[in-house]
């Protein structure tokens, strides 16, 4: 039987995903699921470093959910649950804080932008790689896709697994990053981009007149026959041939290239949006697969930990 390689991430829950994160990153969870043996959460205890709103965490928790499971995240090929549904994360983070001097953690890029921006800093944000290293070890993951940004996390955890095993015997796997495709810079409706901050969004289930909307919003060029931010848009979805063809058919005629690239994104966003909208009218179910995978991930958390608790002089009985 082939044995596959463990792959951890986690999610944060933040508002409505756009067109560039689902090019940028969601859509790589469902092809990693069918190459790893996958553990995927909802990062909420994360979320609370900066999220304190009892309200909004637990809709936001519910919405990540309901949008991964639309976009065709299988949670019988994977498990999927919330990072709170397995307590030994903030037991394990404890240890490795014990591990860790506060200079290490004082050069991770994070922190120092948000010192630099003199932001209050609370402990969690400071201690967030840490809580970040045990998601990752405590599961026993080969690899993490994350975006370049997450690159330096997931050398913490490297550093953390390392220095656990020196001091107390081997038993943490060094995991590597995978830095997910950046070919999938996705540009907005302005060229630039995609990113809530700019306002240049396509939100990834939109309605056909929020499509409608973005779409003719784009900024084109009039200096050029190919509008080159309707194009960059298109080309997400439909192969080079097909429109070369097209854009050449429709040579300068920037509406009609609107038009068929609403045509596009309709039939691209159509499904996954029907899909959700169906979970969405049956939360319970929702709510127990959710369940389900935290049940999963706790277990395999649990046994991971009682070898912790043992080398660690924890264990008495
Ligand atoms: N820090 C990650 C982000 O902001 C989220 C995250 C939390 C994560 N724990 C993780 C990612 C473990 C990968 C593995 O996107």
């Amino acid at each position: 039987m082939e044995v596959k390689k463990v792959l951890v991430s986690g999610v944060k829950p933040t508002g409505r995903p756009h067109l560039g994160n689902y090019f940028g990153a969601m859509k790589q969870f469902v092809e990693l699921g069918n190459l790893y043996e996958s553990y995927v959460f909802i990062a909420d205890l994360h979320a609370i470093t900066s999220l304190q709103n009892r309200e909004e965490l637990s809709k936001n928790s519910l919405e990540v959910l309901l949008d991964y499971l639309a976009i065709g995240l299988d949670p019988h090929k994977m498990a999927i649950y919330k990072q709170s549904d397995v307590p030994q994360v903030t037991e394990l983070a404890w240890i490795f804080n014990c591990l860790t001097t506060m200079p290490y953690l004082m050069r991770a890029h994070a922190f120092k932008d948000a010192e630099a921006k003199n932001k209050e800093i609370n402990v969690g944000v400071f201690d967030y790689p840490l809580l970040m290293a045990a998601d990752i070890l405590i599961q026993d993951a080969d690899v993490v896709p994350v975006g370049a940004d997450q690159k330096q996390h997931v050398e913490i955890a490297r550093d953390v697994a390392q220095k656990f095993n020196n001091t107390f015997g081997e038993l943490f796997k060094l995991p590597e990053e995978l830095i997910l495709d950046e070919v999938a810079v996705v540009p907005g409706t302005d060229g630039r981009k995609m990113s809530k901050s700019y306002g240049n969004t396509i939100p990834l289930f939109a309605s056909d007149e929020e499509i409608e909307k973005a779409v003719m919003s784009i900024v084109t060029d009039s200096s050029s026959e190919v509008p080159q931010n309707v194009y960059a848009i298109h080309v997400l979805l439909r192969n080079k041939n097909d429109l070369e063809v097209i854009y050449a058919e429709n040579k300068g005629q920037y509406q009609k290239l609107k038009e068929l690239l609403i045509e596009d994104l309709k039939a691209f966003i159509t499904p996954m949006r029907e899909r959700r909208q169906i979970l969405d009218q049956d939360k319970n179910a929702v709510l127990k697969v959710l369940k389900a995978g935290g049940r999963v991930a706790y277990e395999r958390a649990e046994k991971k930990m009682e070898k912790v608790r043992e080398m660690v002089g924890l264990k008495l009985y």
